[in-house]
């Protein structure tokens, strides 16, 4: 997988200013930009390794965009794409899209996607579509939570000095990816625990995502226009205009 260029590559003078500012903004958001953080994360958070990591990765996400997304069901900037994850990863409001924040966490990403080459998207149904044949078990999923992550990330899911929260106010809201129980088993199965990841059956991965997904959250009240031509995928947790919820959430 594509780890992006090293340090080594980063230019000197202005550039090369703009491209480390924008990977400090990703990597000290809270502190950075306090008036767009509405929880207790960080965009690397999630995205590790600033961006290097295999899920969630922003290397090449620069070449990736402008790109259809039916969630939106328009055409999405990269500006566009940063403003969604402000919105609903880190439960706060868009930055500016023509402002200095932007541009720097664009370049940082510009940056990343050094020799990568501009090729069609793979739609996001085949990178999840492993995850379709298990069925999550919440129950189970509370016990790997208590073997396996609260050591970390508290009994209540609040987050501790050593890892960020995974439900309550200062968490991701429900309108964001992780939300998502097959989005989140991914995520954990590559990465968690922090210390081992890899380490959790796929089976375990899916159930620690299903139970940390049906603890409360932040709500997302514009979650009603998502997937506006009735395409949400089965593991989203609410109902839209467009589709009605009958089923539980899976
Ligand atoms: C709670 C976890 C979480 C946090 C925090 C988070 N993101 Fe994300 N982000 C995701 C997930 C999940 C995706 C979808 C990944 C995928 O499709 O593989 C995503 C996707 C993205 C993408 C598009 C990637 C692509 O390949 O299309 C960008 C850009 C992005 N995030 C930027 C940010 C920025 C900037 C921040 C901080 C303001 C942030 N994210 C915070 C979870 C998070
Ligand atoms: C050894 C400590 C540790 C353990 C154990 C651990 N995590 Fe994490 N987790 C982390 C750290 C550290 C981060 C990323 C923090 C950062 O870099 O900002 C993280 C991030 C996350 C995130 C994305 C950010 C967020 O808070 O929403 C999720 C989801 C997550 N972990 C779930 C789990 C699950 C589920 C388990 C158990 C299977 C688990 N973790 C076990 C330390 C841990």
């Amino acid at each position: 997988m594509l780890r992006g260029p090293g340090d080594s590559f980063i230019p000197d003078g202005p550039l090369g200013t703009s491209i480390r500012r924008g990977r400090a903004l990703l990597a000290a958001t809270r502190d950075s930009l306090p008036a767009h953080v509405g929880n207790g994360l960080r965009c690397v958070s999630c995205h590790l390794d600033d961006g290097r990591r295999q899920s969630g990765s922003w290397v090449g996400v620069y070449v990736r965009y402008p790109q259809y997304r039916p969630r939106s069901a328009t055409v999405e900037t990269i500006e566009y794409r940063v403003n969604d994850c402000f919105r609903r990863s880190m439960n706060g409001t868009p930055l500016a899209s023509d402002g200095p924040d932007m541009r720097d966490i664009v370049t940082y990403f510009w940056f990343l996607a050094r020799d990568v080459p501009v090729a069609p998207v793979p739609p996001s149904s085949s990178r999840l579509a492993k995850w379709a044949s298990l069925v999550p078990d919440t129950a189970a999923g509370a016990r790997v939570y208590a073997a396996s992550c609260a050591r970390c990330h508290g009994p209540a899911g609040e987050g501790t000095a050593v890892a960020p929260p995974l439900w309550g106010p200062q968490s991701y809201n429900i309108g964001a990816g992780m939300s998502r129980v097959r989005t989140a088993a991914a995520f954990i199965s590559e990465n968690m625990p922090f210390d081992a990841p890899g380490s959790l059956t796929d089976q375990q991965a899916i159930d620690a995502a299903a139970f940390v997904n049906a603890q409360p959250r932040p709500d997302f009240p514009d979650k009603v226009h998502d997937w506006p031509n009735g395409d949400a995928p089965p593991d989203v947790a609410y109902p839209t205009h467009a589709k009605p919820h009958t089923g539980q959430p899976r």
